[in-house]
């Protein structure tokens, strides 16, 4: 499959490395912008290559996916010509699938995709809508593919992306912690990760066990995993994390009308 990139920044260099890793024989057509980034893509990996134009990759390739910034993609598309044939992949927020369909007619299809920079090492789960086995092959070759059936669950997947920040100040402040009590920070960070790692192993093991039964198991009645979640939860941690999201999900669907407000 020749493959193509129009905008080549942080998400489509983690894709690009991530597709190149799984498949060396990958054909891959960037667009100029950024031209450093497109530019080392291009000398790391064979099967990468710079391609004149916005329009070059279009003329290239069959599939196409859309990597710029949301405010640029409208001035972008318009300028570009799509056939039927092409199948869009957009990886931009705020951009509805119906907008992008206008945007981009007459190509025939269009999917919407949540990667995440984890793609880089294989490592993304990826949401996308609507189901469509190419787009879930291409995104399963990065780690894995969730198909979503409507936009607003669509959107609701792509608003939780916005909690990795906070995952990683989540576990910092555990670090932070033990590092206040003599342990080294390389050491300390590591234990972290790796108590993550473990915790992580065994939600994807476990597909029956909701996060709540398995904290239920950590927290024997009495005990300090308890008394930390009793302190947490009366403080109001877990509601912020819902409030958060909301907040998001009001971002993003003002940004694509057509998807169902929140509560
Ligand atoms: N980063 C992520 O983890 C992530 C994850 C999922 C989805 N996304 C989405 O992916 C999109 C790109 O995000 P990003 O983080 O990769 O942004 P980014 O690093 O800023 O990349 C955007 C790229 O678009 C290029 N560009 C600007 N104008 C262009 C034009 N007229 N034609 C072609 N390319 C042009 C930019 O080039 P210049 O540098 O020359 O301006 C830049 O290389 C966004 O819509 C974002 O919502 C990002």
């Amino acid at each position: 499959m020749q493959l193509g990139f129009i905008g080549t920044g942080a998400i489509t260099s983690a894709m690009v490395s991530g597709l190149c890793a799984a498949d060396a024989g990958q054909r891959i057509w960037l667009s100029p912008r950024n031209a450093g980034v497109a530019a080392k893509l291009a000398a790391r990996y064979p099967g990468a290559a710079v391609a004149g134009s916005n329009q070059d990759v279009l003329d290239a390739c069959e599939t196409v996916v859309l990597a710029v910034r949301p405010p640029l993609a409208r001035g972008v598309l318009a300028a570009l010509r799509f056939r039927p044939e092409h199948r869009v992949v957009s990886v931009m927020a705020g951009l509805a699938r119906r907008q992008l369909a206008e945007l981009v007619a007459p190509a025939g299809q269009v999917t919407r995709a949540v990667p995440l920079p984890a793609a880089a090492e294989r490592r993304s789960t990826t949401a996308i809508f609507p189901p469509d086995p190419v787009v879930a092959a291409l995104f399963a070759s990065l780690g894995s593919t969730v198909e979503v059936e409507t936009e607003d669950e669509f959107e609701a997947l792509a608003a939780a992306t916005a909690t990795l920040a906070a995952h990683f100040t989540f576990s910092d402040s555990i670090a932070a912690w033990l590092t206040r009590q003599g342990v080294p920070a390389a050491k300390a960070r590591d234990y972290v990760a790796k108590v993550i790692l473990g915790l992580a192993a065994a939600a994807v093991d476990a597909p029956d066990r909701s996060f709540r039964e398995l904290a239920g198991e950590c927290a024997t009645p009495g005990g300090m995993n308890e008394q930390v979640l009793r302190h947490l939860t009366e403080n109001g941690v877990f509601e912020r994390v819902s409030e958060g999201l909301d907040g998001i999900l009001r971002r993003v669907r003002a940004a694509a009308p057509g998807v169902t407000p929140p509560e």
